[in-house]
């Protein structure tokens, strides 16, 4: 049998064999179209917030162009999911605790696409994310900007999407563009706005409105309105620190929003939500991949 064919087999096997007993698991990723916009640091400030409020936090840093969470996070990434597919390490070997107990999944800048992956480095990392021994409850994921496959493989595969947004009319067009073709090319109609970088809540929901008013004559897609995160000097001030926000400065004005926002996320949970562990998504992004 050749490699992908011996893939699709255990991804079979593995549906078959899945354990019901767990936790259902919610994958959350979050995108946006234009870069810049604040991802990485609503990820790194999403996921401690969670954590805090008792829920068990992986990261995955899904931005396999420029991997920077580990620097958001102020940590050192000694090794990274490259070395995962590689076949030199075990998922385990590679996961770092961050604040308060996060833990992160490193990426490496630029040496991985995940779309590029032959069937044999994906069948490795399957095999090494079925037997890593880590549970957890929230999942998100920081993808790179724009709408590459890799990005649009990750969103697909998740339970829940924030799209990140700022009130520049670039970043809105280039928003506007990812729920299009996230809706028409792989079937994904739910998405949760975040507008990030605003000097006033009523800037937020003129973006949110505006956006709502040209998908509903143009898309067929829901949107819902996660919040906003007023535009704060400290965030520079964290990463420059290499500490996140919520943890170094939770008084700051920024830091309020984000927990208005991780608190909105925690009480309304997914649509969808995966039943079973998270190795469901990895089973759900690996098989979409072209094999
Ligand atoms: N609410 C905010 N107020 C002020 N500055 C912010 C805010 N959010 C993010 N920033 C700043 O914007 C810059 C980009 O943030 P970040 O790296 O999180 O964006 P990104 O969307 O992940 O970028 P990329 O697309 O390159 O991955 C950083 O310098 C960060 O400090
Ligand atoms: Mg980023």
């Amino acid at each position: 049998m050749d490699q992908a064919g011996t893939l699709r087999k255990l991804m079979r096997r593995r549906v078959a064999i899945r354990p019901m007993n767990m936790k259902p698991v919610r994958v959350i990723t979050v995108t946006s179209g234009k870069g810049g916009v604040g991802k990485t640091n609503v990820v790194a400030n999403l996921a401690v917030l969670m954590q805090k409020a008792g829920n068990r936090v992986l990261v995955l840093d899904g931005d396999f162009g420029l991997a920077n969470m580990n620097i958001v996070m102020g940590l050192e990434a000694r090794h990274t999911i490259h070395d995962v597919i590689t076949g030199e390490k075990e998922i385990s070997d590679v996961i770092v605790t961050g604040a308060s107990g996060v833990r992160i999944i490193p990426a490496s800048s630029g040496v991985m696409r995940m779309t590029q992956l032959s069937a044999s480095e994906k069948t490795i990392l399957m095999e090494r994310l079925e037997a890593a021994p880590v549970q957890f409850d929230v999942l998100l994921i920081d993808t790179g900007a724009g709408i590459n496959s890799d990005v649009a493989y990750l969103n697909a595969a998740a339970t829940e999407l924030i799209v990140v947004v700022t009130p520049e009319p670039t970043s809105i067009a280039d928003a506007y563009a990812l729920m299009k073709v996230m809706s028409q090319d792989h079937k994904v109609k739910r998405f949760k706005l975040l507008v990030n970088m605003v000097d006033h809540e009523k800037d937020a929901m003129g973006v949110y409105n505006h956006l709502l008013n040209v998908s509903d004559r143009f898309l067929n897609i829901n949107i819902e309105y996660l919040g906003h995160v007023l535009r704060d000097a400290r965030m520079s001030q964290a990463v420059l620190s290499r500490k996140v926000l919520c943890e170094g400065w939770p008084e700051s004005a920024a830091a309020g929003c984000l927990g208005a926002v991780a608190k909105t996320l925690l009480e309304k949970p997914a649509a969808i939500e995966l039943t079973g562990n998270v190795q469901l998504f990895w089973r759900n992004l690996l098989s979409e991949v072209s094999l």
